[in-house]
């Protein structure tokens, strides 16, 4: 039963199918995503750090986020999933790891990259969980070590994927998807709105995102869930 007190705090694993259902549709589509960026990424322009983001609340983003990092670990590439929603973090509850240390700790203090990211069960995926609650979140991703940051984490895996809160309400994933390779914008129909939706793809481009394309789901089964390619 929904809990209304802990609405907006409390924060739930989600669902990883691509691990417990590797052939279902679901999985299958995780895949063909994970194609698609595989080809939005050149010589030119490697795709190697993604921002998952999404207009509003509650569309996806973090199951998104956690079943592209297993798609791409399965295909071999050494993989980092990092919970940059400082707000509402979910992915040490998705994994079931400690969030002691995390993200904002690398952001705020000295630790380094090996002190806090910590493996999963999917081989070749790491996770950099978000560590205590900051005051300051966009501080502190707009700040210069979040750059110096991204060049680490760039350098020390084949892709890392930033779970991030909503680009319409808060600036965070704004600020990120200006420092990364590319954007990931996913709409549940049922919950995004159509303006609110116009406004993220305006937001983005306002920043010169690179916006890589739409994941769409759907509410009606689990099967009805798709992808539109914006191209680069
Ligand atoms: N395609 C889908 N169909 C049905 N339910 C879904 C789908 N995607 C996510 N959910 C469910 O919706 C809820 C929110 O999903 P999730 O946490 O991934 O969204 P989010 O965009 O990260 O949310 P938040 O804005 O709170 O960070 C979860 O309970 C999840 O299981
Ligand atoms: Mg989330």
């Amino acid at each position: 039963m929904a809990n209304k007190k802990n609405r907006g705090t409390e924060t739930k694993p989600v669902s990883l199918i691509t691990l417990i259902n590797q052939s279902s549709p679901v999985s299958e589509q995780y895949r063909t995503i994970r194609t698609n960026i595989q080809f939005a990424s050149t010589i030119d322009h490697e795709v190697k750090t993604l921002v998952v983001t999404s207009s509003g609340p509650g569309e996806g983003k973090s199951t998104t986020s956690a079943n592209l990092a297993v798609v791409f670990a399965n295909a071999g590439q050494r993989v980092l999933l990092v919970d940059a929603d400082l707000r509402k973090p979910t992915v040490h509850k998705t994994f079931s790891l400690q969030n002691n240390v995390g993200f904002s700790n690398l952001l705020s203090t000295k630790e380094t990259m090996n002190d806090v990211i910590q493996p999963t069960v999917v081989p070749n995926l790491s996770v950099l969980t978000s560590g205590p609650k900051p005051p300051n979140p966009s501080e502190l991703l707009s700040s210069s070590r979040m750059d110096q940051l991204v060049r680490e984490l760039r350098g020390g895996f084949d892709l890392v994927i930033f779970d991030m809160p909503p680009v319409v309400q808060v600036t965070d994933a704004q600020i990120m998807s200006s420092k990364v390779d590319g954007t990931m914008l996913v709409v549940r129909e049922g919950i995004a709105i159509k303006e609110s939706v116009m406004k993220a793809q305006k937001l983005l481009q306002m920043v010169n995102a690179n916006l890589l394309g739409v994941i769409y789901h759907g509410t009606k089964n689990a099967t009805d869930q798709g992808y539109y390619y914006y191209g680069t």
